[in-house]
């Protein structure tokens, strides 16, 4: 698999299976239904999660996947009971703490994207902290959306757009898709080419709205603490046989 083309819009030769993503999206999606089922509380599926996410970036890595963005906290979630969130970050931040050296060791850089503001000090010392010590590696780019809203990204841009607008800086005239996407927080990342969403769910929830514009679904029904590298090989593997066509004809369709 991983000597697969990387994924590019249509060529000429029109020549549209067999690429790799460059950027693989995942909404982690299911944990809750899966401690449920066990007659475990919800923040034991949120645990055994994190197990699924190792196995997710490690398999990412050996198939050559340049970015792997991964949904772990919406903004929405703040809406949920005080003790899971609490749970949530404080989970997240001993991964962090543990998984540091195994990231640095496999090349991997860390992003983190969404509003965070929002969330707990400690846990927003230690991802600044590691995201600034794996910020020299040229491997898997690792971007995490925490405290994450589409829409409020959107809305972020807009409002940097019209204050450098207003400041003189940037001309009306001059909005386009382009430069509006400097002002999205992945503005350094390709759009993703493959959203993954586990747990059988259908839907986007405010994840990357611009972004996804042609990002082809792959939805699985298996809940994320039991998602693993054979699932990520199999979503792969799909969106290798499709063919893009981002709004183009192609003599094959
Ligand atoms: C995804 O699992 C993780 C977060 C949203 C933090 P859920 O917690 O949404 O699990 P379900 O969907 O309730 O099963
Ligand atoms: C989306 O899952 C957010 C994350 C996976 C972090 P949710 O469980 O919050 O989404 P809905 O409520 O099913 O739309
Ligand atoms: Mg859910």
């Amino acid at each position: 698999m991983s000597n697969l083309p990387l994924s590019s819009p249509l060529s000429d030769s029109n020549e549209c299976h067999g690429y790799l993503p460059r950027h693989v999206a995942v909404i982690m999606d299911g944990n809750g239904r899966w401690a449920q089922k066990k007659n475990m509380p919800r923040l034991w599926g949120h645990f055994r999660g994190l197990g699924a996410v190792t196995t997710t970036i490690k398999a990412a890595i050996e198939m050559g996947i340049e970015v792997l963005t991964l949904y772990a906290f919406s903004e929405e979630n703040w809406g949920r009971p005080t003790r899971e969130i609490q749970g949530i970050f404080s989970l997240l931040e001993r991964y962090i703490i543990k998984e540091k050296d195994n990231l640095n060791d496999k090349n991997v850089r860390l992003k983190v994207i969404g509003n965070l503001e929002k969330i707990p000090v400690s846990a927003f010392k230690k991802v600044k902290q590691v995201e600034e010590q794996l910020s020299e590696n040229s491997g898997l780019i690792l971007n995490i959306a925490l405290s994450y809203s589409g829409r409020n990204d959107i809305l972020k841009a807009c409002t940097e757009l019209a204050r450098s607008a207003v400041e003189g800086q940037l001309s009306v005239d001059d909005i386009s898709p382009a430069v509006f996407e400097k002002f999205l927080s992945t503005k350094d990342l390709p759009d993703p080419d493959l959203l993954i969403r586990t747990s059988g769910e259908r839907r986007v929830s405010n994840f990357l709205l611009w972004q996804l514009a042609y990002a082809e679904l792959y939805f699985v029904d298996i809940l994320w603490p039991d998602f693993n590298q054979a699932y990520f090989a199999s979503a792969i593997e799909n969106f290798s046989k499709r063919c893009r066509r981002f709004g183009l004809v192609s003599e094959k369709v």
